[in-house]
């Protein structure tokens, strides 16, 4: 065999596999498709969709406040979110369900607590919210509400596909000591137990979510390092592109879901 057919038969192979394991790792029944939520006893899934009881709602509310405040103490109003987005109600309306998505300044994918941090260095010009710090996290939970029961719907962009290609690939991977993929956890064992733990299905609709082991509001990102913790592996740092390629990869295993956020989990 020639080096150039040598080479294009592997790639046609490589993608066979490719992409029988991303419809293997991929719902494709919406009916079998659930929330982690669905998982949870009564009181907690009250306590999610209730926002009077919900204690990610804290988060909500100083994300409410920071939209409308000013970058700078003492400036004029006109660095605030709001001043340049208005009521978020309306314009943030249905933008958590198409995240994570291609930035035209950072030609890289970006996910909403990035964009969101986008907009406070080029349109607030202040240093960006810490990742995982609050004051991201109650924006980010602020804005994700906006389109709370809205379908998660993954944008069509061709300069997102090999970053989803890169996350499906990274799903079906073993990982850590423990060397169990996100696929053997996630697709074939759950909702059966690990420990004292239901293995939810891993949808990303929830997110940022209220944890009771955190006593605290988590990102996405901040859920998939504990799972590679649990398996032992170095978790990616957050913000690195292989988290963010998981991200894609699950926005898009999710697409049609209906966005829960701010989600409970125990
Ligand atoms: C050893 C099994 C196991 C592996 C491997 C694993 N997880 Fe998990 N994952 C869990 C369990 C169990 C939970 C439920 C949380 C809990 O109660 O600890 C969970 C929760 C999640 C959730 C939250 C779902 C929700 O409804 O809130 C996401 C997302 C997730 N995992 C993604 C991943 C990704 C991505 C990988 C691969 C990098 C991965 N997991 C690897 C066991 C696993
Ligand atoms: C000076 C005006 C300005 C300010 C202040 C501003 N933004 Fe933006 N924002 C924009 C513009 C313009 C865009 C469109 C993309 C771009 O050019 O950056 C945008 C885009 C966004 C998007 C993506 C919307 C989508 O449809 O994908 C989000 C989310 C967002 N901003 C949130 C915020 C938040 C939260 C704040 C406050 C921390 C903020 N913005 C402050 C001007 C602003």
């Amino acid at each position: 065999m020639t080096r150039g057919l040598r080479n294009l038969v592997i790639s046609a192979l490589a993608c066979v596999v490719l992409t029988v394991s991303a419809s293997d790792a991929r719902h494709t029944d919406a009916q079998a498709r659930r929330s982690g939520a669905t998982y949870m006893s009564r009181s907690l899934q009250a306590m999610q969709s209730d926002p009077a009881i919900n204690p990610a709602m804290l988060w909500v509310k100083q994300g409410e406040e920071l939209w409308r405040a000013s970058a700078q103490a003492g400036d004029q109003a006109s660095s605030s979110c709001s001043a340049c987005h208005g009521d978020a109600s309306l314009s943030m309306q249905g933008v958590a369900t198409r995240y994570p998505a291609f930035d035209e300044g950072l030609q890289h994918p970006v996910n909403l607590a990035q964009r969101v941090n986008q907009c406070r260095i080029k349109h607030q010009k202040r240093e960006p919210w810490r990742l995982e710090g609050t004051e991201l996290l109650a924006v980010e939970s602020y804005v994700a509400f906006q389109s709370r029961g809205m379908p998660v719907k993954p944008v069509q962009d061709d300069r997102l596909k090999s970053f989803v290609q890169r996350g499906a690939q990274r799903y079906g991977q073993r990982l850590g000591q423990i060397n169990l993929s996100c696929a053997q956890c996630h697709d074939e064992r759950a909702g059966l137990r690990l420990g004292g733990n239901l293995i939810p299905q891993a949808h990303p609709t929830g997110y940022p979510l209220y944890r009771l082991e955190w006593q605290s509001v988590g990102s996405l990102q901040r859920r998939i390092r504990n799972c590679m913790t649990g398996v032992r592996a170095q978790p990616f740092p957050l913000g690195a592109t292989e988290l963010l390629e998981l991200e894609l990869f699950l926005a898009d295993r999710s697409a049609g879901m209906p966005l829960e956020a701010p989600g409970v989990r125990p």
